[in-house]
């Protein structure tokens, strides 16, 4: 079986549910709303965090309804985020399509965002589980204040690897953590079984960051989204981080500038990609996911019981690294 299949293999029923109860709540009546809805609805992603939520669960217990509204609860608020991302990105393709800020506009985009985000909090109050409303607004917060460290960063000259940790964990990772945290605190797991999951799920964000900021470095027709694209915004990510550390050239470090100010071209970001390829950025982003994946191989061995959910879960490791979009 490949990874998609192993990863799908004991939540089959579970997923489809899932499914169908995350379009239910892509619906509206008002005209335009239901419009850029069925847009959204049209191409539904990888759904990566609702079958991290429903493995998770079905380790320490059951998929109850309390797990599904939660697991739409935290698709939605990606859902919401991707959407707002894109404004901030500038961006105008997202899953194969054009992005709703390139459909519609930035005014639709916002709207639409804020729409599906309180969509999402109605569903975690539906789980009557305090603790799961609670670690989902908290996420809310920490997904925000993360794009906007990000921002802030951008005008910040030190170019470390500490500092990019810091963003992925909070846009990125903190997801992941609380796809598992929330997938064990539907059934009633233990606090320390909670706390495991949860640090399994942010090793797995942060692997899955370094995997996107990889493929901004290639062109690529089947990943659905515009790549080279981070540069651009003012981004710079691992690979060139790396790179610019190890082999320093004041040429490439005056790139480097030109990109956390915003007044870089075309042609120096290939040449800053090509230096970051050429100098081992590549191969040391792929070397920092294969060392992570041994702290999330350690939990599947230590803390996951069923063979069909613990080859699902080794599966989905690699697939956050090898996967092609
Ligand atoms: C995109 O996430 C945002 C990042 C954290 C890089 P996904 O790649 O999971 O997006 P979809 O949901 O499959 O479109
Ligand atoms: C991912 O950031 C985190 C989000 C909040 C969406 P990116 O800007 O790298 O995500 P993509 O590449 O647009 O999906
Ligand atoms: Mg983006
Ligand atoms: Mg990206």
């Amino acid at each position: 079986m490949d990874h998609l299949s192993l990863i799908k293999h004991p939540i089959e029923k579970e997923l489809n549910d899932f499914i169908e109860l995350m379009n239910s709540n892509l619906k509206h009546d008002e005209a335009l709303l239901s419009q850029v809805l069925d847009h959204i609805r049209q191409r539904g992603g990888k759904r990566m965090r609702p079958m991290l939520t429903l493995l998770v669960a079905k380790n320490y217990g059951q998929v109850s309804v309390e797990t599904q509204h939660a697991a739409v609860g935290l698709e939605l608020l990606h859902t919401a985020s991707l959407v707002h991302d894109d404004v901030v990105d500038e961006s105008d393709e997202r899953r194969g399509q054009a992005s709703v800020n390139a459909t519609y506009n930035n005014k639709v985009a916002v709207l639409v965002g804020d729409f599906i985000l309180s969509t999402a909090l109605l569903n975690v109050a539906k789980t009557g589980n305090k603790r799961i409303v609670q670690n989902l607004s908290e996420l809310g917060r920490t997904l925000a204040a993360g794009e906007i460290l990000q921002l802030s960063n951008i005008q910040n000259q030190e170019i470390s690897e500490e500092v990019y940790y810091q963003v992925i964990k909070q846009k990125t990772a903190a997801l992941f953590e609380a796809c598992c945290v929330i997938g064990a605190l539907s059934t009633g797991a233990s606090d320390e079984e909670i706390e495991k999951a949860g640090e399994f799920g942010q090793t797995l964000g942060v692997m899955f960051q370094i995997r996107d900021d990889i493929f901004d470095y290639y062109d690529s027709k089947e990943i659905g989204k515009p790549t080279g694209n981070d540069m651009m915004e003012g981004k710079l990510t691992l690979p060139v981080i790396y790179a610019l550390n190890h082999t320093p050239m004041e040429s490439m470090l005056t790139l480097a500038r030109k990109v956390k100010e915003g007044t870089v071209n075309k042609d120096e970001i290939a040449v800053l990609v090509e230096f970051a390829k050429n100098n081992g950025g590549i191969e040391y982003a792929e070397q920092k996911m294969l060392e992570m994946s041994k702290i999330c191989m350690s939990y599947i061995n230590n803390s996951v019981k069923e063979k069909a959910v613990k080859d699902a879960l080794t599966a989905y490791v690699d697939y956050v690294i090898e996967r092609r979009l």
